[in-house]
């Protein structure tokens, strides 16, 4: 992360700016990590842009903006499935990082209440589980709905899904009030989600970066004869809209969720201070590795709920809960190299090779960089003894050389300044971070990337046809570009000869692509692979133009940028000066259409 300025040093201006840019960075992110299932980030530097934004927040009140992450849950609703808006809003946690922080939390509580350290104030400490929240509707005994999160507001319909998931009860047990809405999360173990992602890389498919990723990527599929294949898990932890509510505390709610035949965590316990909630949190701890799902920290409930009640919400969160994350995992191990890979856009990334080691239970051979200027920042060498932190999520990352076991003869890094793949010149433009390959469509490396997106899962989606078969078809000379997917047919020939290639394989694969020589104009257009083009504007811009040509047109016309800046989605709410030197008052999208 790049140094910042200290907050109590942010003039009002600097912070006007910043918390601009965050609050482009979080609602960016956070569609990589909800709307996508792909996050880009660690949670932990995502925590860490949330924090900054909240303590900006803090010191300048009156520039809290309209969109700020902080009035804001989750992301929006995916325009796949019917929305569904939630009766009792879902919301989301605080987050405690210390001791300090959960002793303060109780503290916020009894002042709150106004209940003395003299009095005995009854919580709950359960494991978070690292899934996705679920929201399932039950009228007179039978589940008629399940919702995602979403927004918090409004959710996605994925009761289809959720049918196939066995560990939930169709029909609750006599005497369930005739409205329950029951939550808590979805999940895939660790087990199941190892056997999923060898079964992708079996059928050349992408693999799902973690569990969490895997169970969203399976709740969230049109078609649930594919959720039905993948196995998916569920914890009941909380409710929404309940007809009568048939506990009164927290742990009395565990059991009766569990009575009527949810699934409840069994690391759940009770507590009455501090030290007690920390003694839960560092038991689940130690237990942590050998659980067969992740979990990504503890949270603390009060478990009366007449005082829950009374504490109500800040926000998005509740003042009754909090969530105490783990911290994230940490190893030493040796940089053997820093490769260069070259990806569609031509950016240049940097990635550790590293001797394997154990990082919390995973094995890890490979982390990420960053990027050229990180690399200098923290001078990593070739050879160096570096420091990993895995955030039980996404990629690990190198966090510094140990300079007391450097080698004598070690050099500094030199970032290369042509392209690995095709020689040509890479730059810097317009002061990103990025380096880019110019080779454009010369460059092996950049054609083959945009071939493995084109046929990706959000994309064509060819049945069949994953990044491996492409490269492959690529490296042989039969597939140059997308078109020449449509073109397969006429290769039967070659590709008879190929291992791994029957003629049943052969009629599938033809079938698979002439399926998919009609699909959506929003898919197209994402499956170009245009930069700053991504799933959500491609649909935005699918929308305001409904054909290829009119889209065309428009970009082609003289006012392009300011037509296409008027769409929602694509202009202002984009709009950063330095992706757009042209019209520095114009979005990023509206530039990378021209
Ligand atoms: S309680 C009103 N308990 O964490 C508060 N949430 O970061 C309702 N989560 O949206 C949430 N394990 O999806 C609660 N034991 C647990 C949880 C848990 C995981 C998730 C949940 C929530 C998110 C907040």
């Amino acid at each position: 992360m790049m140094d910042q300025t200290p907050i109590e040093e942010l003039t009002e201006q600097q912070a006007g700016k910043e918390l601009a840019q965050l609050a482009m960075d979080i609602a960016f992110h956070n569609a990589r990590y909800h709307g996508e299932d792909d996050p880009l980030i660690s949670d932990a530097d995502f925590d860490a842009l949330v924090r900054r934004n909240t303590a900006i927040e803090e010191r300048f009140p009156e520039l809290i903006r309209k969109d700020s992450p902080s009035r804001q849950v989750g992301s929006k609703a995916s325009y796949k499935f019917a929305k569904v808006t939630h009766s009792v809003p879902m919301l989301s946690l605080g987050n405690a990082f210390s001791d300090e922080d959960v002793s303060e939390f109780l503290a916020r509580i009894r002042r709150f209440l106004n209940v003395g350290e003299d009095r005995s104030l009854a919580l709950m400490a359960e494991p978070k589980i690292d899934g996705l929240g679920i929201s399932l509707r039950y009228e007179n005994g039978t589940l008629i709905q399940a919702a995602t999160r979403g927004d918090g507001k409004e959710g996605e319909d994925v009761t289809a899904n959720i049918l196939t998931i066995s560990e939930i009860p169709r029909t609750l047990k006599e005497g369930a009030p005739d409205v329950c809405e029951i939550r808590g999360e979805i999940y895939m173990s660790k087990a199941d989600f190892a056997a999923l992602n060898a079964r992708q890389e079996a059928e050349g498919k992408p693999h799902f970066a973690n569990p969490r990723n895997a169970a969203a990527g399976s709740l969230r599929q049109l078609d649930s004869s594919i959720t039905a294949s993948r196995p998916l898990r569920f914890f009941a932890y909380a409710w929404g809209e309940m007809s009568q509510l048939p506990f009164e505390a927290h742990s009395e709610a565990l059991e009766w969720l569990a009575s009527m035949g949810f699934p409840t965590n069994p690391f759940s316990k009770g507590g009455a201070s501090a030290e007690d909630l920390l003694a839960v949190y560092r038991h689940i701890e130690t237990e942590r590795s050998a659980l067969d799902y992740d979990i990504d920290g503890v949270v603390y409930k009060v478990d009366d709920l007449a005082l829950q009640e009374r504490l109500g919400f800040v926000a998005k969160a509740p003042r009754w809960a909090i969530a105490h994350k783990f911290p994230a995992e940490k190893a030493v191990t040796v940089l053997l190299d820093i490769d260069i890979q070259v990806g569609r856009t031509g950016a240049l990334t940097p990635v550790a090779k590293l001797e394997p080691v154990n990082v919390g239970g995973v094995m890890v051979s490979n982390a990420t960089l960053h990027n050229e200027d990180e690399i200098a920042r923290k001078d990593v060498r070739i050879g160096d003894h570096v420091r990993l932190q895995r955030a039980g999520d996404v990629i690990p990352q190198v966090l510094e050389p140990l300079l007391e076991k450097r080698l004598k003869d070690s050099k500094p890094f030199a970032y290369p300044t042509h392209c690995p793949v095709c020689g040509s010149e890479a730059v810097r433009e317009n002061e990103e971070v990025v380096r880019r390959c110019t080779g454009g469509l010369i460059c092996d490396a950049q054609v083959v990337e945009r071939l493995k997106h084109f046929v990706s899962r959000r994309a064509f989606d060819i049945e069949g046809l994953g990044s491996k078969h492409i490269a492959a078809f690529h490296s042989d000379g039969m597939v140059k570009s997308p078109a020449d997917i449509f073109r397969l047919k006429d290769l039967r020939a070659d590709l008879e000869t190929r291992e791994g290639w029957g003629a049943q394989s052969i009629d599938n694969l033809y079938a698979a692509v002439e399926e998919r020589r009609t699909i959506g104009l929003d898919r197209f257009l994402f499956a170009l692979g245009i930069r700053h083009v991504g799933e959500v504007t491609a649909r935005d811009l699918a929308k305001a133009f409904e054909t290829l040509d009119a889209l065309i047109e428009a970009a082609t016309s003289e006012t392009a940028l300011e037509t296409l800046a008027e769409i929602d989605g694509i202009g202002g709410v984009v709009a950063v000066a330095e992706r757009c030197p042209q019209k520095p008052d114009r979005g990023a999208n509206a530039c990378a259409l021209r």
